[in-house]
């Protein structure tokens, strides 16, 4: 579903990234590790098609993603992609509810009261529906951002150190909860971490070498 072909990426004319080939199956749950700065959160971006890379191509589904005008390419990932940020974009503004409403009209979907209702309950989320995000633990907050990932019911979902902040206790929670989700939803899920507590939790890691 995910396929990556000689993947490079510069910026400013230093190259942080070079991937000569990557293929994930619809369903597949990988590890992304790797030092700091050896380009993790620069692959799921472009994984995501959110950062055009330098050279290469990326086929999401069959469909080489840059090679979409830009609008369809936001069009495809608000439908297929769901995406949890180190930092988290949670709308201060908006509540818990109102933040996973938004995700699915932005994706060009009817607001679906009963599928966001059972995604919170799913996410022991249903009590904090109207909480606005200050007002969210570090892990309340964590999990409004996974289900905001989950909302379209994604293809596939993409993880960035979604671990970092966490203690232990709490860090195997959001882990059980990425992979029990992507489960759930049939998803691809890709998870960047240098935190050595997820390496053992993954069949598969790819590996990204420090940068030079
Ligand atoms: N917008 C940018 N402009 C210039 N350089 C950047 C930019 N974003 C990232 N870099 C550089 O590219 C390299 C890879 O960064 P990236 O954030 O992808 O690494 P990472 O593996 O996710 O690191 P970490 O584990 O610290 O999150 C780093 O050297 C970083 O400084
Ligand atoms: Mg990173």
């Amino acid at each position: 579903m995910l396929e990556i072909t000689t993947l490079t990426h510069a910026y400013a004319g230093r190259t942080v990234l070079a991937l000569d080939a990557w293929q994930v199956a619809a369903g597949e749950h990988w590890l992304l590790l790797g030092p700091s700065g050896s380009g993790k959160s620069t692959l799921l971006h472009i994984v995501a098609g959110l950062l055009r890379p330098s050279g290469g191509s990326v086929r999401l589904a069959g469909t080489d993603l840059y090679a979409l005008p830009a609008g369809e390419r936001d069009r495809r990932r608000g439908r297929s992609v769901g995406i949890v940020f180190q930092r988290l974009h949670l709308l201060e503004a908006l509540s818990v509810l109102q933040n996973l409403a938004l995700a699915q009209s932005l994706a060009g979907q009817p607001v679906d009261r009963r599928h966001l209702a059972d995604l919170l309950s799913r996410l022991g989320l249903s009590e904090r529906a109207a909480a606005k995000p200050a007002a969210l633990s570090r892990g309340e907050a964590q999990r409004v951002a996974l289900a905001r990932a989950l909302v379209n019911r994604p293809q596939l979902l993409l993880a960035d150190e979604p671990t970092s902040s966490l203690d232990d206790d709490n860090a195997d929670r959001a882990l059980d909860l990425l992979t029990g989700e992507a489960k759930a939803v049939g998803a691809a899920l890709i998870v960047a971490t240098h935190d050595a507590r997820a390496a053992a939790r993954f069949v598969r890691h790819l590996t990204l070498p420090k940068a030079t």
